[in-house]
């Protein structure tokens, strides 16, 4: 099946189509203005999409080899993200396959992050455990069978995510902090300051980053800018690393109360180097170690295809009556007795 799929629900226009779960062509244009303003601004997110929205489907449609007249299922964002971000491409992507008589899948943004590494021949074997680091979330999810996803545990404040965009905006490297730790940790020592590492004795799956930013804030007050400048590649290593084996050893944890076949890493934080190689050692928990390729871990309209054709497989075409949501959790999640609703 040839399927268009697009995302636009924070600051990447994005499109892909696939035959199945081979990618022919995508493209993801991430909006740089924001830059400026050290973090997302949802209004100018929505006008920067409905200004690119048509070139990036056409231009994607072109590279694939493929006419709009192939396309045989439309597949958008429905939710979670930015309302009015996520409006632009959902109405697009439902008006394209209204016009063209093609059926249309809305497509949940956290689901579409899971199905990311679903390409190319590799498909869930369940049960699975999936961590999802993105920038709004932090989750551990059982992945028990086709759609049906139970939610272990979450953060209570920030997300990993969000933890390295604060991180990097105390630290005056600008936005999206990821990649610029990550950059700037190369080169600097992990151990060389003791940042907190938040519940990691909680005796559940829930994370805390919001004492670790508190910490990094007061580290960077007690310094002078001199000792900053000198001593930022320690810094981030450490700040990097607090993060990092708090995810891992949460994980770790997991799967030795949970016995699963898969361990799966999803969301734009799955891109982060000392996260794929720390969690590495937790392969021999499981028959297969899945990281999706770093291109599709931040927001990408690959994987918004290929979770609508899972969806569009197994529930047919979505209903007439949805609409973007910007609040919506992963279906037929079931909350473990204790975990913050
Ligand atoms: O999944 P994503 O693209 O968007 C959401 O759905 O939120 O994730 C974006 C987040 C940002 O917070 C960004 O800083 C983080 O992923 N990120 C990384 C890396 N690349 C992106 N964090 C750590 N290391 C990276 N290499
Ligand atoms: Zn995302």
């Amino acid at each position: 099946m040839i399927i268009l799929g697009i995302e636009s629900s924070c600051d990447e226009t994005a499109a892909a189509l696939l035959a199945d779960d081979r990618v022919l062509a995508a493209q993801v244009r991430t909006q740089t203005i924001h830059s400026d303003f050290g973090g997302v601004v949802p209004e100018i997110a929505s006008r920067e999409h409905i200004r690119v929205i048509d070139r990036v489907v056409r231009e994607t449609l072109a590279r694939s080899g493929k006419g709009l007249a192939e396309v045989e299922l439309v597949a958008a964002t429905r939710g979670p993200g930015l309302l009015g971000a996520l409006l632009v491409g959902y109405h697009f992507a439902r008006g394209l396959a209204l016009r063209r008589g093609l059926p249309f899948v809305a497509v949940n943004h956290m689901e579409g992050h899971i199905y990311a590494s679903y390409l190319d021949g590799c498909h869930p074997r369940y049960p699975a455990l999936i961590l999802i680091v993105s920038g709004g979330h932090t989750q551990l999810v059982l992945f028990e069978e086709q759609h049906r996803y139970r939610l272990l545990g979450e953060t209570r404040d920030d997300a990993a995510g969000e933890a390295f965009d604060k991180g990097a905006k105390i630290l005056g490297l600008g936005y999206p902090g990821g990649p610029v730790i990550a950059a700037r940790a190369e080169q600097g020592d992990p151990a060389a300051v003791d940042f907190p590492r938040g519940m990691l004795r909680s005796g559940n799956y829930e994370f805390s980053f919001s004492g670790l930013k508190t910490a990094l804030l007061h580290h960077v007050r007690s310094l002078t800018p001199e000792q900053l400048d000198a001593g930022l590649p320690d810094i981030a290593a450490s700040y990097q690393e607090a993060i990092v084996d708090v995810l891992v050893r949460k994980t770790t944890r997991a799967l030795r109360e949970y016995p699963v076949r898969q361990l799966l890493l999803a969301g734009g934080v799955a891109a982060n180097r000392r996260l794929r190689e720390c969690i590495a050692p937790a392969a021999e928990w499981v028959e297969e170690l899945i990281l999706p390729e770093p291109a599709y871990c931040t927001d990408n309209a690959v994987m918004i295809a290929r979770a609508g054709l899972a969806r569009y497989q197994t529930d047919g075409s979505s209903g007439p009556g949805l609409d973007a949501s910007p609040c919506l959790p992963l279906e037929m999640f079931e909350r473990e007795p204790g975990t913050v609703p």
